[in-house]
């Protein structure tokens, strides 16, 4: 057993080494690191759409996250709801519009656009929009159309067996979809013309439900990207990511 995990652990450790060959390289000192980076980062998020198993990247197509809490608010929307099983889809046909980086300060800025991103999860809900109750347990789709999503990584340096690797230590992100479209299947004990009621009204109110579930939504998906992006920068030394020359 032990042997078997140690040359496993070897194995892994060779091969996490470096950043998959085919990935774009963006140069420390290019002065178009930034132009780079827009075209890298994409680049890369198509080619993890499988995962990237040496560097224990997940699928991104979809992304799975486990799970997903959001308490009961102050506001017109008053609702305790529990996700599980949450697949993430459209994330890797994201374009980046903008890209700030300074490695000197370990803070990487940008902004992306997702064309469709869809949240398809198990859901249970339970509490009141304006004045209507509303509870269910099924399914729920939450689909941004053209979701611009700004990013800001705030890093720091760690060293390792001689190695400087960036340690991503606090991922914020702020969405703006243009439109949200919301779907929960068998509200109300799968009494189909109150679900079909509700639905219609939770469409009508869009911009108010997201707004109040926003925050939640933003909090469990940036330490999903924190995560992702903290496998690759933990695997592989800051000077391979960006090479010095
Ligand atoms: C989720 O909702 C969107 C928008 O209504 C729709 O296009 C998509 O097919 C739905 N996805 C699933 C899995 O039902």
């Amino acid at each position: 057993m032990l042997l078997v995990s140690f040359l496993f652990t070897a194995s892994a450790v060779l091969a996490e080494n470096s950043l998959p060959a085919d990935f774009i390289r963006c140069r420390q000192k290019d002065s178009g690191l930034n132009a780079c980076l827009k075209t890298a980062v994409p680049d890369a998020l198509r080619k993890m759409k499988k995962g990237v198993m040496e560097l224990s990247v997940p699928p991104l197509e979809p992304l799975s996250v486990s799970g997903m809490n959001i308490e009961a608010g102050a506001g017109p929307v008053v609702i305790t709801q529990n996700y599980k099983n949450i697949r993430l889809s459209g994330l890797t046909d994201s374009i980046i519009t903008n890209y700030k980086a300074d490695l000197k300060q370990y803070r990487l800025r940008t902004e992306s656009l997702t064309p469709k991103m869809e949240f398809i999860a198990d859901y249970i809900m339970k509490g009141r929009i304006l004045v209507l109750p509303i509870q269910g347990k099924g399914i729920a789709n939450v689909t941004m159309v053209n979701l611009v999503v700004k990013h800001d990584l705030i890093g720091e340096p760690v060293s390792r067996d001689g190695e400087t690797y960036m340690w991503i230590r606090d991922y914020r992100v702020k969405f703006i979809p243009k439109k949200v479209y919301l779907h929960f299947s068998n509200l109300f004990n799968g009494d189909k013309r109150l679900g079909d009621q509700m639905n219609l009204f939770l469409n009508e109110n869009s911009d108010l439900v997201f707004n109040e579930l926003k925050d939640a939504y933003e909090k469990s998906l940036s330490s999903v990207f924190q995560d992702v992006t903290n496998k690759i920068f933990n695997s592989v030394p800051m000077n391979k990511i960006f090479p010095e020359d």
